[in-house]
């Protein structure tokens, strides 16, 4: 059980901040949300309160899509186009992890930064290595990341390096799932993409996900070159949305990352199925792919959640995530002639947090019954001419991005971080 005091922030609603100066926020022995309270109420007078004073205390971030394998590649080949800098830099990279040794001593890392960067629920892809992917959510759940990691399958087109056949593709699958033992880390089925699986791969894994009911993640009209190839591929789809719902691999539980050239009809799919779009705004700035309508999606009532796509992104911390989401989507209102309007910071900030809980099987904000996730920010360092407001603060935290500024992090009720 845990009960912090300070100000507590959370978005209840898209584009709705929820303030409590000086409050309490209280969850149970099991990490579940009792609630938030502008003052104790009686029956915890007595017990242990984590007093943060001033301090804000705000909902974690999920990562709803990210590459383990290309943290040690960030930053590198930013001049590329996607398909270009799948085969120079990006498979070679993961190609390594074939070695156990290195995947523990950079996996181990990854799992430490994302907590000290406040993220505490991801949708994360691995290579298509088992042992590196079963040491990747063992590393992730030592460090108390939750959420989901996937095994990658890729049976073409991933050069000699990194490339199963059809058959280890399937074995290996089945195998992980029968070895994933992790409490708070999850398998989910990770075609890497249409271009990477054969339709024998795609139709395996559409069956493998519905027998053990298992979420799914790909990637989705991110580059206009890669959605000329998926037609070449598959002359019988119109879209490339098509080839996974051929597999059964799209439902309210599949997330796709990307969407930056989606067309109306295959928007509506998504709507329509439920499948949520991961909006990765440095990733497709980086890689020259495009600036997704993500205000125009919202507004279609499509589900979108957000994701630091390391290595395409550039940035593992999601406060840096939420600011070029904003950034991106001014960029496209003044694509748009100033017509499509722009992602307000507090908009942002849900996408970022509350836009996932839905998958993890929970209510926005710090709803009663959620897993308490929180961060606890001390921005006491900053400079100002004038006292500001709570909000304001809030606002400034997003844009200044200061990891030193997290003194603590809560992750499943559990407090996983703590200076
Ligand atoms: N499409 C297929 N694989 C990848 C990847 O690793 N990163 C990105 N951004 N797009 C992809
Ligand atoms: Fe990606």
């Amino acid at each position: 059980m845990l009960i912090l005091k300070g100000n507590i922030i959370s978005s209840p609603k898209f584009g709705e901040l929820s303030i409590v100066e000086h409050g309490y926020l209280i969850s149970d022995v099991e990490g579940k949300i009792i609630g938030v309270f502008s003052t104790l109420p009686k029956e915890y007078d007595g017990k242990e309160v984590k007093d943060y004073g001033d301090k804000l205390i705000m909902q974690s971030f999920s990562d709803m899509h990210l590459h383990a394998p290309q943290y040690p590649m960030l930053g590198m080949g930013m001049d590329l186009q996607l398909i270009d800098w799948l085969n120079t830099y990006t498979f070679p990279t993961e190609a390594n992890f074939k070695d156990n040794d290195l995947a523990r001593k950079i996996y181990h890392r990854l799992a430490l930064e994302l907590i000290k960067n406040g993220t505490t629920r991801v949708a994360m892809f691995s290579s298509l290595h088992k042992e590196a992917t079963l040491i990747l959510m063992d590393e992730l759940e030592k460090a108390g990341v939750c959420g989901y990691v996937g095994k990658v399958n890729m049976d073409r087109n991933g050069g000699v390096d990194l490339e199963e056949t059809t058959e280890e593709s399937i074995k290996s699958t089945n195998e992980w799932l029968k070895e994933c033992k992790f409490t708070h880390v999850k398998p989910i089925i990770t075609p890497r993409f249409t271009p990477s699986c054969t339709n024998e791969l795609m139709e395996e894994l559409g069956k493998i996900a519905k027998e053990h009911d298992l979420p799914i993640q790909s990637h989705l009209s991110e580059n206009t070159g890669e959605i000329a190839w998926v037609k070449e591929l598959h002359p019988d789809c119109k879209e490339y949305w098509e080839t996974y719902k051929k597999y059964n691999l799209w439902n309210d539980k599949t997330l796709m990352a990307h969407c930056v050239h989606s067309s109306l009809k295959e928007r509506t799919a998504m709507k329509d199925a439920g499948v949520y779009v991961v909006h990765c705004a440095a990733s497709n700035n980086n890689l020259i792919s495009g600036v997704a309508p993500i205000k125009l999606m919202k507004k279609e009532g499509l589900r979108v959640v957000l994701g630091s796509d390391i290595a395409g992104g550039d940035q593992l911390s999601m406060f840096d995530v939420v600011a070029s989401t904003i950034k991106a989507s001014k960029n496209r209102d003044i694509m748009d002639k100033w017509e499509s309007g722009f992602l307000s910071v507090e908009e942002a900030y849900y996408l970022g947090t509350s836009a996932a809980n839905s998958f993890f099987n929970e209510k926005e904000g710090f709803a009663k019954g959620n897993k308490l996730h929180c961060l606890v920010l001390d921005d006491s360092d900053l400079v100002s001419v004038r006292p500001l407001s709570v909000k304001e603060r809030f606002e400034r935290s997003m844009y200044l991005r200061e990891k030193d500024a997290i003194k603590a992090v809560i992750s499943d009720g559990r407090i996983v971080y703590n200076i």
